[in-house]
């Protein structure tokens, strides 16, 4: 393939990505806008493959290397369940911090065309950026991967003094930058870069660790744009301009998504990174078990009755949480959807900008399901209506609508905006247990008069509702 056939390639790429990200702002658009990014990403990876830089006989070990890669993301793919997406997400994004680093190494090492003057102190600027944000984002990712399984705690790790750590930390980099950049020789630069690449690393996993459970969705976005600028500085190292504009794409995309997922939670940006938000206070939920004292007196409900609500009702706002996910109940919740619109009953979702554990999470699902974008709706659109809202559905949703968050300022969440389903003449609750959400805080909501509690996977509780609500 010649140069300008290649670049013209990369052009068409660049557009189909951002067309792609256009359409992934919508949800009624995001199948087109995948479609885009799939045929920008197959342009992208051929005109690089057979493009004017790959001899021929590196072609065979890309092309190996792409079937190795690609056997393990389609294993991963077919295997992964959807509730561990987000995990997965994490750890696709701690491969592209990985690649980052590699590359970095591979370029200082390669001494196939060597530079001089300000040109090779530019590339060893690139070089050691570029394992900087690689290494970051792989240490973090990982941590991220193990907070969102639950290998690793939720709680915060605030070391003492961990402001000035990370300050020192900084210091010791910048040092041993000025170092990399004034070696003579590759093995005098090594060292440096080995030095801050181990701080990078140790700066990466201090970083989420000390990020609470309940500012988890920043993390993740966060990530999200760090992943894209480890690109962009891998494209800088490669000299590969459609990386570095992807990889801006991403980055900056991310860094919108972070913004936005902070205005969610009501969260200054800054605050959450310095860590320890989402730490202390709270009341602490009864444990699964039963082994704690729960905060009051609950009302449960059987499936039989929760029909009868629901029959009864004029207008239902459903919520759906993380626990919809886990139970796989999104088409058993159309179908009722269904019944009841059948029936005259006006019935809503409300979706909570971090509901489940990824951005969109239950937009997906209810796209799955094939449930109407018309009468799904963002929680500032529905809030207003709880009052007007003969029976709220809460369907294993937890923290997205705990009126601690608005009632309790020492609680983890105080100041997230919460979907206020206690304003509904009756909210129902479905979830298993008395266990708390992600945050790990109790729930006032479910000791409330109005609130009934419908216990049991959320998934054969609504079969049940379903049954009755066909006799
Ligand atoms: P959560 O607060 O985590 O609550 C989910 C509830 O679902 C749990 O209390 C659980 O109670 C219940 N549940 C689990 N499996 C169930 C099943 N099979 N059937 C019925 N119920 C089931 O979820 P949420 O309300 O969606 O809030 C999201 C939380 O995750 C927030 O704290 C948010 O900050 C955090 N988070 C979000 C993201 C993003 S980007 N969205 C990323 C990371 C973290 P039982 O065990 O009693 O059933």
């Amino acid at each position: 393939m010649s140069g300008n056939l290649a670049t013209v390639s990369y052009i068409g790429a660049i557009i189909l990505f951002i067309l792609s990200l256009g359409g992934l702002s919508n949800p009624e658009t995001s199948r087109r806008g995948n479609l885009y990014g799939m045929i920008g990403m197959t342009i992208a990876v051929l005109a690089t493959v057979f493009g004017p830089r790959v001899t021929a006989a590196g072609i065979p070990w890309i092309i190996g290397s792409m079937v190795v890669g690609g056997a393990i993301g389609l294993y991963a793919a077919k295997v992964v369940k959807m509730t561990q997406m987000p995990e997965l997400v994490a750890l696709m994004h701690s491969l592209v911090g990985l690649a980052a680093c590699l590359v970095g190494f591979a370029s200082y090492i390669d001494t196939s065309a060597p530079l001089a003057g300000a040109e090779k102190t530019i590339h060893e600027l690139e070089i050691y950026i570029g394992i900087l944000i690689g290494a970051v984002t792989f240490s973090g990712s990982l941590i991220a991967f193990g907070k969102l399984n639950g290998k690793i705690g939720g709680s915060p790790l605030l070391l003492p003094a961990r402001h000035w750590l990370n300050l020192i930390g900084l210091l010791v980099v910048i040092w041993f930058g000025r170092e990399f950049i004034s070696a003579n020789s590759i093995s005098d630069g090594m060292t440096p870069l080995f030095v801050m690449t181990v701080i990078a690393l140790l700066f990466g996993i201090h970083m989420v660790m000390a990020i609470g459970g309940a500012d988890m969705p920043v993390v993740v976005s966060m990530l999200n744009s760090y992943s894209g600028w480890a690109a962009a500085a891998t494209g800088f190292m490669l000299s590969n301009d459609l990386l570095i504009v992807v990889g801006a794409l991403v980055g900056s995309s991310g860094a919108i998504l972070s913004y936005i997922m902070c205005q969610a939670m009501n969260r200054n940006f800054i605050s959450v990174i310095a860590g320890g938000f989402g730490t202390g206070g709270g009341t602490p939920a009864p444990k699964a078990d039963g082994t704690a004292e729960p905060a009051g007196e609950v009302n449960p409900v059987l499936a039989l009755e929760t029909a009868e609500l629901l029959k009864d009702a004029k207008s239902v706002i459903i919520v759906p949480g993380y626990g919809m996910a886990v139970a796989q109940a999104q088409h058993t919740v159309f179908e009722i959807t269904k019944l009841l619109r059948e029936k005259g009953v006006n019935v809503r979702f409300g979706i909570h900008p971090v509901a489940g554990r990824m951005p969109g999470h239950m937009n997906v699902l209810l796209a799955e399901a094939k449930v109407p974008y018309d009468i799904v709706f963002e929680m500032d659109e529905l809030n207003e209506d709880f009052p007007d809202t003969d029976v709220a559905m809460v369907i294993g949703a937890n923290d997205i609508v705990n009126p601690a968050a608005q009632d309790d300022p020492a609680s983890p969440i105080a100041g997230m905006p919460v979907l206020e389903v206690w304003k509904a003449k009756t909210s129902i609750v479905m979830k298993r247990s008395m266990a708390s959400g992600y945050a790990g805080v109790d729930n006032p909501l479910f000791y409330k008069e109005n609130n009934r509690m419908l216990f049991g996977d959320a998934k054969k509780m609504l079969d049940e509702v379903l049954v009755v609500l066909k006799t």
